[in-house]
């Protein structure tokens, strides 16, 4: 019997694997345009599609950025700058991205561009370091993608968005995981409203990875600052044991769990956009997989235990 359903998982697999395999053709005619294409995931989705033929438009934040990726890629790659915060900026290269894809439409549009800080517990933050965040992870995806909607339908196309596991379950404070929730509740709504169309809408949900998002200078520096400018009954709340056990995690733990094989997150972008059969959620790294995932579906009172058991211990805590 055991033998039997091990041949079922196994045969499973395998019908998997072959139904995956093939690619779409025409790459040399298809556009993808990715955001975020400085450092990180996004520089190295750029160049991966950017061998395998796509034509890359490459968003980036910074100068540097966009020189970096013109001399690593073939001519065949276009950068733009692109600030998803500004309407004018999403405005001018969504312009420019028509006039280049024309009649064919654009093929894929990967939402990778995102930010880590300002985080920390709740009360340490303002509305403004919320929207801040929100911006830039939550209304820069949806800006991007509606002012290309009207291309990816016309090519039948992708829109990929990178969301993450914090978009399943929430075990930190601050705008992070509000606006990870956001980016899967509009996948969740653009798949629906979108498939009359034959636009398909994909989500990777990456673990820990170690790009700027787990940045340990990023995120501590960030730290940091909250707290010098947090009056000081908050700090007393806290305690300075606090502060210093969550600069030891940010410091210690974050880049222990944090995988360098960032082509794992690579690929599942790859296979979203180029498979003829993508995968309608993706979620690479170990941790992903084998942790996070199946802790949101435990009950809360079990994941806010397990959470509390690593905690940074806090100066005024209450006996429940
Ligand atoms: C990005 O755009 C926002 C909104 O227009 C603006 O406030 C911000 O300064 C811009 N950032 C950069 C670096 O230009
Ligand atoms: C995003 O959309 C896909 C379908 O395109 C859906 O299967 C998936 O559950 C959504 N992702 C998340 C993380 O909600
Ligand atoms: C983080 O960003 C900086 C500057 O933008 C860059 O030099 C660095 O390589 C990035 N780090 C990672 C891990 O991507």
């Amino acid at each position: 019997m055991l033998l039997y359903l091990l041949g079922l998982v196994v045969f499973y697999y395998l019908y998997r694997w072959v139904r995956e395999l093939p690619r779409v053709p025409d790459k040399g005619s298809k556009y993808v345009y990715i955001t975020g294409c400085d450092t990180g995931f996004g520089n190295l989705l750029a160049r991966h599609l950017d061998k395998k033929g796509f034509r890359v438009i490459a968003a980036c934040f910074t100068e540097k950025g966009e020189e970096d990726l013109k001399k690593s890629c073939s001519g065949n790659l276009i950068t733009t700058h692109l600030n998803v915060t500004s309407k004018e900026s999403v405005a001018k290269a969504a312009a420019m991205i028509k006039d280049k894809v024309g009649e064919r439409g654009l093929w894929a549009v990967v939402n990778n561009a995102g930010v880590s800080v300002p985080s920390a517990p709740c009360d340490w933050l303002t509305i403004d370091d919320y929207k801040s965040m929100l911006d830039v992870n939550l209304n820069g995806v949806i800006a991007v993608t509606l002012s290309v909607l009207p291309l990816i339908k016309k090519a039948k196309g992708r829109v990929v968005n990178v969301a993450s596991v914090f978009g399943r379950i929430s075990v930190t404070g601050g705008p992070y995981t509000v606006s990870k929730y956001g980016v899967e509740a509009f996948n969740d709504s653009l798949r629906l409203n979108l498939k009359p169309f034959g636009v398909k809408v994909l989500c990777i949900e990456p673990g820990f990875f170690k790009t700027n998002v787990t940045d340990t200078e990023i995120l501590s520096r960030n730290v940091k600052m909250l707290w010098d400018r947090l009056p000081q009954e908050v700090r007393d709340d806290y305690g300075i044991k606090y502060l210093n056990s969550a600069l030891n995690i940010m410091a210690d733990k974050i880049p222990k769990m944090s995988d360098g094989d960032l082509m794992k997150v690579v690929s599942c972008m790859e296979h979203a956009v180029s498979a003829v059969q993508p995968r309608t959620r993706y979620s690479p790294g170990w941790d992903a997989k084998l942790f996070w995932l199946p802790l949101s579906y435990m009950p809360a009172r079990f994941t806010d235990y397990l959470m509390s058991i690593n905690a940074p211990p806090i100066a005024k805590q209450q006996q429940q």
